[in-house]
This record gives C-alpha cells, structure tokens and sequence, in this order.
C-alpha cells in the first residue's frame, strides 16, 4: 500500500481494539472516534455518537459488520453509519488504513469531519441545566 504517512494518523495496533468491541480515540476537536473490530479481523471507525439519541456505539455490541447501540439496541451499520430500516438517521463514519497491523485514521477527518457535534445532555446534567440561572 502507498501511504503518504502525513496525511493518516496512527491510532493503535488492530489486536489493541478488542474483538467484537471498540476503542476510543479522542481528538483535538470534537467527539471521540470509535474503532471497531469484528470477528473477520475488519476494523470500521464512526463518530462515538448513535443517530437516535447520541448513545455511545463504542460500548455496543459488534456483531457482522454493525454495531448494537448500547442504549435502545438500534443496528448501525459499521461501513456507513447507518441505522437498519426501520430506524433511520446515520453517524458520521471515517476511513480506515491497516497496514502491517497498524491502524490509521485519515489526518483530515479526524481534524474536520462532525467537529461541531456535541455530546447529548441527559439525565442529571440536563435537570440541573434547566433550574440554574
Ligand atoms: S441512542 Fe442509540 S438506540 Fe437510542
């Protein structure tokens, strides 16, 4: 593989996400990245966001090539984000490079891509939101 090594990011080794599970990788700007690792070895990133209600996908359930989010069980498809029929909505989703067992992410999307979206508020941190003047 070709790889102009400035424009992708190293994040981790493929046998560091676990297998049908996830890692974290946080960014100068905006919400983590979740990187995914399925059962044939195949490693998907999406923002750490579910379309529904901002659940984390990266505490889901990997299973094929999607992901059960953990909050209302919504299948997200791990190659584009998107949320199987009925539901509806998709993630933003970032492109993936393994060479040699190393896992990269694309420099610019991890710099650009859903920048601006922010983490859901809910629960507590959303009450006392409201009461404080
Ligand atoms: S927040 Fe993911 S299914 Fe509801």
């Amino acid at each position: 593989m070709n790889m102009n090594l400035n424009d992708w990011t190293l994040v981790c080794r493929v046998e560091d996400i676990p297998v049908l599970g996830s890692r974290r990788v946080e960014r100068a700007r905006g919400m983590d990245v979740a990187v995914f690792r399925n059962d044939a070895g195949q490693v998907f990133a999406l923002l750490d966001r579910c379309p529904h209600k901002g659940g984390p996908l990266s505490q889901g359930i990997v299973f094929g090539t999607r992901v059960a989010c953990p909050l209302h069980n919504w299948s997200i498809g791990l190659d584009d984000g998107c949320a199987q029929a009925p539901d509806e909505g998709c993630t933003p989703r970032f492109s993936v490079r393994v060479e040699d067992g190393a896992v990269y992410l694309s420099a610019v999307e991890l710099a650009s891509v859903a920048v601006d979206v922010v983490a859901p508020v809910a629960g507590p941190a959303r009450r006392m939101a409201v009461v404080t003047r």
